[in-house]
């Protein structure tokens, strides 16, 4: 087997070190024999790192350890580029959701005007990964959990059509725990689904054991009492309060077509007035990661730099990190594993339009992807999803344009605002908070 080398850009990620161990843990099936780290904050990369350099010491001393914010120190001989920045921080992330809400409307990382903002700041620190990546490896292969994966994927379909970069979300994987668990089965990686729609905009049609039993009924059964909750999943990444609420409202979402189960995320296209009552306009999603998943992280790696030592130390490896490392395993190895990734429809979902990128299962392996082909959906989930996809090409298209008319219809499209009126007061409110990262719109 070959020995990988990997860069990980957004060095300074929360979920660096959970992709690291698992990396460590996980060499049987993908060696490794270099890690970099690349971040444009060499202050919050540094801590991360430290702490990585000594679990790495300890645990996997063989593979050779660094970290950069030089692009090319970091993109040189490299076959993989694992990539998870957030342009902007959570100080940006806090006024995308807080902005918004000033209105009466949603603030959320990746839906509604939160998550178009958002995407207005990300196309632009990925494609900047994305060259890197070809000029000084032209082979690798990036893969992206830079969010909105929505966005991002569309940015980089229109952009760089040729690029070999794959998008991908952790959502489904966590959902596929927990519906495993409700029927009582192991793994997730025992189902075999058909699941489709946009990235965080998406549903199960079918779900199946191993030996090609239904599991469909059980699961069902489960939603129309519990929603998601109630379902013991391995992951510990989406264990606070909020994460509860939404895991449990997916039992309102669920009846809307009950022969189908949605994605977590369409609570906020189906019942967006209900998020709105529910939330804090001064204390949002990105003020209770600030206080749980980046103290938790920071800490431990303060911690384990103090101590010198990570053995007994409290990072761990999750769900999260499980699946790009699959990914980059299915490439790396031609596993031809069934694996979820956005990928641009072309036909695969048969009555939606050919130029959207999707989310849909893939089989891969050493020369990319197939896609599985989906044929046509029901004419609910075809209207919404024709709504929502324009809501992100008319972004893409207001970044690569510098249009403000563009950007004023993406917001009104948004299934989340009520009105053209309160989408200008939102994006003029954008506009400002933004001003260092979107392009100049006119
Ligand atoms: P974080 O803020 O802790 O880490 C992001 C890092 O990216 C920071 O260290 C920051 O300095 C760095 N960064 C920002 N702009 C950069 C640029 N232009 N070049 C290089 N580095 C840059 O964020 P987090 O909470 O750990 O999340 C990281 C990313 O992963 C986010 O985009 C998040 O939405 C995404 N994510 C996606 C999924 C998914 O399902 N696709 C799941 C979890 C997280
Ligand atoms: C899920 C989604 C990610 C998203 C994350 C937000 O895992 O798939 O795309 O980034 O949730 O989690 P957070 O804990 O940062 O709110
Ligand atoms: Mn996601």
């Amino acid at each position: 087997m070959k020995k990988n080398s990997i860069v990980i850009a957004g060095g300074g990620s929360t979920f660096t070190p959970g992709i690291v161990l698992m990396l460590v843990e996980n060499q049987e099936r993908f060696p490794i024999r270099q890690i970099k780290f690349y971040d444009n904050d060499a202050a919050r990369q540094e801590i991360v790192a430290k702490a990585c350099q000594i679990a790495l010491s300890e645990k996997a001393p063989e593979i050779a350890f660094s970290y950069t914010t030089d692009p090319q120190t970091a993109f040189t001989d490299v076959d993989f580029c694992m990539a998870h920045i957030r342009v902007g921080k959570y100080a940006m992330r806090e006024q995308d959701e807080k902005i918004p809400l000033k209105y009466g409307v949603l603030g959320q990382e990746t839906c509604g005007p939160g998550g178009i903002a958002y995407g207005m700041r990300s196309i632009g620190g990925i494609l900047e990964i994305l060259d890197a990546m070809e000029k000084y490896s032209p082979n690798a292969w990036m893969l992206n959990y830079s969010n909105p994966a929505a966005i991002v994927a569309e940015a980089t379909r229109r952009l760089r059509p040729n690029s070999k970069i794959l998008n991908i979300c952790d959502m489904p994987i966590d959902l596929m725990e927990k519906m495993a668990a409700m029927a009582g089965i192991a793994s997730r990686k025992d189902l075999t689904v058909r699941y489709y729609g946009l990235n965080h905009f998406g549903w199960w049609s079918d779900i199946y054991d191993k030996e090609g039993n239904d599991l469909m009924p059980v699961i069902k059964a489960h939603m129309a009492k519990y929603g998601f909750a109630q379902a013991k999943s391995e992951s510990d990444q989406h264990i606070e309060k909020s994460w509860n609420d939404t895991f449990a409202k997916a039992k309102d979402v669920y009846p809307l077509d009950p022969e189908t189960i949605p994605n977590t995320y369409l609570k906020y296209y189906l019942f967006p007035d209900y998020v709105v009552e529910h939330s804090n306009p001064n204390h949002t999603r990105a003020n209770e990661v600030m206080e749980n998943r980046e103290k938790h992280v920071f800490s431990a790696c303060h911690e384990i730099i103090e101590k010198g030592t990570a053995v007994g130390g409290k990072l761990e490896a999750d769900v999260h990190a499980s699946y790009i490392v699959d990914l980059a395993a299915a490439i790396a190895e031609n596993t031809q594993e069934r694996l979820l990734l956005i990928v641009p429809n072309g036909g695969a979902i048969e009555n939606f339009d050919r130029e959207a990128m999707v989310e849909i299962p893939c089989i891969v392996g050493k020369n990319g992807y197939e896609k599985i082909n989906i044929g046509r959906i029901p004419r609910f989930q075809k209207g919404l999803m024709e709504q929502q996809v324009a809501v992100e090409k008319l972004t893409v298209e207001g970044w690569i344009e510098g249009s403000y008319q563009k950007l004023w219809q993406a917001i009104t499209l948004s299934k989340t605002v009520p009105s053209a009126r309160v989408a200008k007061l939102i994006l003029d409110d954008l506009i400002q908070a933004n001003k260092d990262y979107w392009p100049k719109l006119s």
